[in-house]
């Protein structure tokens, strides 16, 4: 259902960019119900939004189904996300509207592709346990409720791919439980696959596969290219930062026009400013401080 490998995703502002994903390689099958874990800033909303089509990737291969999100037309990108994948986010206001019944919001998305299928409303607003409440306004339902309506709403044009980015964020454990509870009843009736981001490892027992990611890779590429570094150690720091010596392998993010991120320690520790020198002997590139070489490049 998705494959991603290598991929990356960087953020430009003005003076800044942000390497949000470095390099990433995850896949998941047809019918999978698994999660990914990872601490806050570790990337997991920019691989769910790249997923659902909501970002564009900047380099690496992505695809879902039969979609090639980095060469995905615009057209396209409207069509396959109204077709193949479903989005949760932790706070559905903006999807739900608060003066229409449950069905009636879970009928809209169906209203807005032309088909609406009343029967097929109803079914997803039972499974999701709100069989009693769909002729309830949204306003008259409590948060954990709405929740449950915009699980149901994602699944109206009945996607192959259910993306949910903490879900149970704003929930209490009962209700997240329910809603895990819902997630599993879903996958196994609908055959859905489903992907959800938490932060919560608790959450990480209720699912098939939990894949971690630490600093926009998936934990065991952190530790391929970091040996150095235990993965409980906790803290979301660069590798680079820890001490340079004996450490020759950081991760580096090469994009797609061949520009790559050097660790600002390095830099700093051979004193490059704003110029190196770069030599290619066959095998390796060798970057090094211009006056260390002669300087014949100032
Ligand atoms: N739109 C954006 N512009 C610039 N930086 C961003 C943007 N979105 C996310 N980032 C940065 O990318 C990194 C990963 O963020 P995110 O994917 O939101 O992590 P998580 O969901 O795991 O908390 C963070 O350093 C964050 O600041
Ligand atoms: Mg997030």
């Amino acid at each position: 259902m998705i494959h991603c490998e290598g991929l990356v995703k960087i953020f430009k502002t003005d003076d800044l960019e942000v390497v949000a994903l470095q390099g990433l390689n995850l896949t998941v099958e047809e019918g999978e119900l698994m999660a990914i874990i990872g601490n806050s800033g570790s990337g997991k909303s920019t691989l769910l939004n790249t997923l659902g089509g909501l970002d564009r990737p900047s380099a690496g291969q992505v695809k879902v189904g039969p979609w090639d999100l980095l060469k995905i037309s615009e057209e396209e990108l409207v069509q396959y996300k109204r077709e193949t994948v479903g989005f949760i986010w932790q706070n559905n206001a903006r999807n739900l509207l608060p003066y229409l019944t449950a069905l009636e919001n879970v009928e809209m998305p169906m209203m807005l592709s032309g088909k609406v299928d009343r029967d097929y409303a109803k079914q997803l607003l039972e499974w999701v346990g709100l069989k009693e409440r769909m002729l309830n306004k949204l306003h008259q339902l409590s948060g954990g409720e709405q929740q449950r309506v915009a699980i149901a709403i994602s699944l109206s044009n009945r996607p192959k791919l259910l993306l949910a980015d903490e879900p149970t964020g704003s929930v209490d454990t009962a209700t997240s439980d329910l809603i895990m509870g819902i997630f599993r009843t879903l996958n196994r009736e609908l055959g859905v696959t489903i992907v959800i981001v938490t932060h919560d490892m608790t959450l990480a027992s209720k699912v098939d596969r939990v894949v971690a990611i630490r600093d926009g890779l998936t934990s065991t590429e952190f530790i391929k290219r970091n040996p150095n570094i235990g993965l409980d150690g906790g803290d979301a720091e660069l590798p680079s930062a820890k001490g340079l010596s004996g450490v020759h392998e950081a991760y580096v993010v090469v994009d797609r026009v061949g520009r790559l991120q050097v660790p600002k320690e390095y830099l700093t520790a051979i004193g490059i400013k704003d110029k190196a020198t770069m030599e290619f002997d066959g095998e390796r590139i060798i970057i090094s401080s211009p006056k260390l070489l002669g300087g014949n490049d100032k």
